[in-house]
């Protein structure tokens, strides 16, 4: 009798280490776009944010973010333009490829800049295949609904996973003239609901809405398979993304009513840069245990 309970105990034993070792290893499985259509149906919210470089990146991807996107909105944070209008794809190439580098988990997402894809669907595809095969990067996202559908067909039959890009979409500013909530009238939101749904259509992955009433997104959230992924967009939505710099408060002019700021490192790293200078001038650093 003994001799028998003996091996099952070790077999439960067996089977419970072998449990927590799969567990262990889905913690650091790569996330896919099919993981994201998945956790949207298993209601587990998607969280994303942006990195354009190796050590952000790192950091970002450890913590166990699901979604790295290399934004556009690296002409603002790492150029300093105004717009996300200047940057080039070369350059978008040069952010995706140190991200990737750092990047074990989450999936990264890269964005097609401006100019890139709007013109025609072949020049579409071929910045696409740039950014996959120079970068390493995943998938790409891109701006617009119906304007831009051939080079969104293009892409995705090639095999590239796109994400949309509706709401607010920077790279349209001078059309738009401002950065306020769009979508607000009867006539933008009906054409962003159909935008929405022809994005699906399509073969998109997951979408972005960008500065859109919580009302309108969750009501798109809520008729779509594939994941919305809000930005200033409410609750109601599968996921949430933010500009990694705008949540660790590294900038400090950009004050939209959306963002949580989770630390305050302009003031932070501000103070530790006045101390090094204070040290370097009065001559206290480096003391005799910080040289040979
Ligand atoms: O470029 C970017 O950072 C973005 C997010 C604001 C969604 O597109």
């Amino acid at each position: 009798m003994g001799d028998i309970e003996t091996p099952i105990i070790l077999l439960l034993l067996h089977s419970k280490i072998q449990q927590t070792m799969s567990i262990a290893k889905n913690e650091y499985k790569r996330v896919t776009v099919k993981s994201l259509v998945d956790m949207k149906r298993n209601n587990e919210k998607i969280s994303m944010l942006t990195a354009y470089d190796y050590t952000m990146a790192k950091i970002v991807d450890n913590a166990g973010i699901d979604v790295i996107l290399v934004g556009d909105s690296a002409s603002n944070v790492m150029a300093g333009h105004e717009t996300t209008v200047p940057i080039t794809l070369d350059e978008m190439i040069y952010h995706a490829s140190s991200v990737v580098r750092a990047t074990n988990r989450g999936l990264v997402v890269v964005d097609l800049p401006f100019g890139s894809y709007q013109s025609d669907s072949k020049e579409a595809l071929r910045s696409a295949i740039r950014i996959l095969k120079e970068s390493g990067g995943h998938s790409v996202k891109l701006e617009g609904g119906k304007e831009v559908k051939g080079s969104i067909k293009k892409i995705l039959n090639a095999g590239i996973p796109v994400m949309g890009h509706l709401g607010l979409t920077p790279q349209s500013i001078y059309k738009f003239g401002t950065y306020t909530v769009r979508a607000k009238e009867e006539e933008e939101a009906e054409k962003l609901k159909k935008d929405a749904k022809l994005l699906e259509k399509l073969g998109c992955f997951a979408l972005v809405l960008e500065k859109v009433p919580a009302k309108l997104a969750q009501e798109i959230a809520e008729s779509l398979i594939i994941p919305v992924i809000g930005i200033g967009a409410g609750a109601g939505v599968d996921g949430q993304v933010l500009v990694t710099h705008d949540m660790l408060g590294m900038t400090h002019e950009f004050n939209p009513r959306f963002l949580r700021r989770y630390l305050n490192l302009y003031d932070d790293m501000a103070g530790a840069f006045k101390n090094y200078i204070k040290d370097v001038k009065s001559k206290n650093f480096p003391n005799e245990n910080e040289q040979y």
